[in-house]
């Protein structure tokens, strides 16, 4: 059988990876997979379950069981749309803190590769290119430094109504960065074989079409 291909964006928090990946998959007809949603999912799931985020079994054996749906731009947790919930800082530093166990890691694995259908899947998040789907068509490491990223964060909590400090954003995606890039398992860095793609000086069409661009370079069997 002939597998679907997929093209794996990986890259630190708001870096744009989200906005990028769902841009390219409406532009090939693909689905999209936001592989960060299900880290944050488990630890909210853990949050309303009582069990703590260093409780490593605890929280695996949440993983292996979410009752998770993503369907039109919603994301639901047995069957309540928390798509504003999993956003809160809370929920992600619980994330970046769950996704630092690797029982949790071994746990999503499965249930990411199961979102690889016809005619073909865009995934982000950590380590789509490294570790869930080694063999994608295009892989690229996706960033822009730090400033950058806590003012398109910045910009996106203001527009959604939310009050917010751009300092304080700034600190919480430096400790982020950095607990994602120094744990052992899955780190983020950018891959060998992986295209850089430094988006501090591009807007969100010029990244797309950057990626497209690969995307068509790589054959055109899609
Ligand atoms: O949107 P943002 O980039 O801030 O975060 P996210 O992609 O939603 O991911 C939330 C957290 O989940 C990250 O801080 C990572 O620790 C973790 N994560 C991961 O370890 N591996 C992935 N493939 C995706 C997310
Ligand atoms: O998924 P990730 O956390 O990497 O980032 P995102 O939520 O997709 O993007 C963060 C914000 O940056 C969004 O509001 C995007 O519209 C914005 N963005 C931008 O202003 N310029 C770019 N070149 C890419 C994204």
């Amino acid at each position: 059988a002939v597998v679907a291909p997929v093209i794996a964006i990986d890259g630190p928090s708001a870096s744009g990876k989200g906005t990028v990946a769902a841009r390219v998959a409406a532009a090939l007809g693909w689905d999209y997979l936001d592989s960060g949603a299900l880290y944050r999912l488990t630890a909210l799931a853990a949050q309303k379950a009582g069990v703590a985020w260093d409780d490593e079994a605890g929280v695996a054996a949440l993983a292996a069981s979410l009752d998770v749906s993503f369907a039109e731009g919603e994301v639901c947790l047995a069957g309540e749309d928390v798509g504003d919930a999993i956003r809160s800082e809370d929920i992600s530093g619980g994330a970046s803190a769950v996704a630092a166990l690797p029982a949790v890691r071994e746990a999503l694995l499965f249930r990411q590769r199961a979102f690889r259908v016809a005619p073909g899947l865009v995934a982000d998040g950590r380590d789509m290119g490294s570790v869930v789907f080694p063999d994608a068509r295009v892989k690229v490491f996706l960033t822009a430094s730090a400033e950058v990223r806590a003012e398109r964060r910045y910009k996106q909590l203001i527009e959604k109504g939310f009050s917010a400090s751009l300092d304080k954003i700034l600190q919480e995606l430096r400790t982020r960065d950095e607990r994602d890039s120094q744990r052992a398992v899955a780190p983020l860095q950018q891959n060998v074989d992986a295209q850089l793609l430094e988006t501090s000086n591009l807007t969100i069409e010029q990244a797309v079409a950057q990626v497209l661009a690969w995307q068509q370079a790589c054959g055109a069997d899609s």
